[in-house]
């Protein structure tokens, strides 16, 4: 039987995803991404080198095949910016497959995110400007281009009629004006170089399926970002949720086993939007600090705050989540004493669901919080039982509240650094 395995985000993103990943992708033989594109960051240590995906599956590093599945949109760029890395670490690109039916980001998506972004003033949503936006846009809109449709005779028609109609736009806001001639020649040479890596990947996986592979399923960006259910508008263009998986993939859910949410002991949020348990002060800027919560992809700082325990409750929910996987128990053990928090107080009722009835008037929640001593130091320890009980208090009044066990658990940065349960 194969076992199909999925790592998902459960708040804002940024809670070490790559790293559960790449963790499992060593029992794993393929490791495939189904949604967003570069506005996603990884980082991952492998054998004391330092790597940043953007877009293809970390698990890579594991010498197995990766999959970017047909839900991704993808910036050529910036995938040959990570096939040259990837190339001067050896590693074997022929494991690469690229789904005919994943979209393409354009220049001309860049300069629209940051057109949009400009027409919203103060509701901006903080965008990473990758474009990732206007490619949904475009794909919802029926006038996207895929990776199949570079190799169809119309390919440069379609795409000079797009370039016109945007730079129609641009104009119209006197923003600069795509150079038609050079996207069509940058595309059509990209063309070449990505047909080696390009398949039917849907097939693909439904035959290593049959095959009893195993596959990791590489979330990106989180729940609290989905489109549908999290928190609109201030959410990226698609589903990070359990439903991306299956539509960005074609994997039924008939066939994923395990969920894996991860979380880390405090939260972090890029980006606009709410943040209950935000420390917008001397905690949030510690918390920052120790984490060293700077974006991957960005550099911009996060807000940093407190573990919020309702509003995981609803991303476990949501996700169907089998397994937490808690990163940075070593992080929180640096400072004296963490909250979590339990509740939540708006217009005198207390509320334990993180409910649309006070989403939009967070200004207005009060966090219920419990104090938790922390205080410890975590150093190289392989079991459970060895972590310093303040650790294990917090761990386990985590999997009580959620019902849900904590299964991996990161101590450190390194990619060997955590305990599995
Ligand atoms: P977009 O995905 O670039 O359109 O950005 C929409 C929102 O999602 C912004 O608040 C981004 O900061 C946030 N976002 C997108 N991708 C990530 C990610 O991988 N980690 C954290 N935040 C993200």
């Amino acid at each position: 039987m194969s076992k199909v395995s999925v790592i998902l985000g459960l708040n804002y993103g940024d809670e070490g995803k790559g790293k559960v990943s790449t963790y499992l992708a060593k029992d794993c033989d393929i490791a495939l991404r189904c949604t967003g594109g570069n506005n996603a960051g990884h980082t991952v240590v492998f054998n004391n080198e330092k790597f940043v995906f953007h877009l293809i599956p970390s698990g890579i590093l594991n010498n197995i095949d990766a999959v970017i599945g047909n839900g991704v949109v993808i910036d050529p760029k910036v995938l040959f910016e990570e096939i040259d890395v990837l190339k001067n670490y050896h590693v074997d690109l022929s494991k690469l497959h690229i789904s005919t039916r994943a979209h393409l980001i354009f220049p001309y998506h860049i300069l629209e995110d940051k057109l949009q972004e400009d027409l919203k003033g103060d509701d901006k949503v903080g965008t990473t400007a990758r474009g990732i936006g206007p490619c949904y846009m475009d794909k919802a809109n029926r006038i996207g281009l895929r990776v199949t449709d570079m190799y169809h005779d119309d390919f440069e028609k379609k795409l000079r009629r797009n370039i016109q109609n945007k730079n129609a736009i641009f104009k119209l806001y006197n923003y600069e004006l795509i150079d038609e001639d050079k996207v069509v020649s940058d595309y059509l040479n990209y063309r070449d170089l990505m047909k080696p890596y390009v398949m039917d990947t849907v097939s693909f996986l439904h035959k290593q399926i049959e095959n009893n592979k195993n596959i990791v399923c590489e979330g990106a960006q989180a729940t609290g970002l989905d489109m549908d259910l999290g928190d609109y508008p201030m959410v990226t263009s698609s589903n990070p949720t359990i439903g991306g998986i299956q539509t960005g993939s074609g994997l039924s859910s008939k066939v994923i086993d395990k969920v894996y949410g991860v979380c880390k002991a405090y939260a972090s949020r890029v980006g606009e939007g709410p943040f209950i348990t935000e420390q917008k002060n001397a905690i949030g800027d510690e918390i920052r600090e120790l984490g060293h919560e700077y974006g991957a992809t960005t550099k911009r700082p996060r807000r940093c705050g407190w573990m919020d325990l309702v509003y995981l409750k609803y991303a476990v929910n949501v996700n169907g989540v089998t397994d937490l996987a808690l990163n940075h128990l070593d992080t929180i053990g640096k400072m004296q004493s963490v909250k979590l928090c339990v509740g939540y107080k708006f217009r005198d009722k207390i509320y334990d669901e993180y409910s649309d009835d006070i989403i939009g008037y967070e200004n207005e929640v009060e966090p219920i919080y419990e104090e938790y001593e922390t205080n410890y130091e975590i150093g190289k320890i392989n079991s459970y039982e060895e972590l310093p009980i303040n650790a294990k208090k917090y761990v386990e009044r985590i999997e009580e509240y959620l019902n849900v066990p904590v299964s991996i658990i990161g101590i450190g940065p390194e990619n060997e650094d955590v305990i599995i349960r």
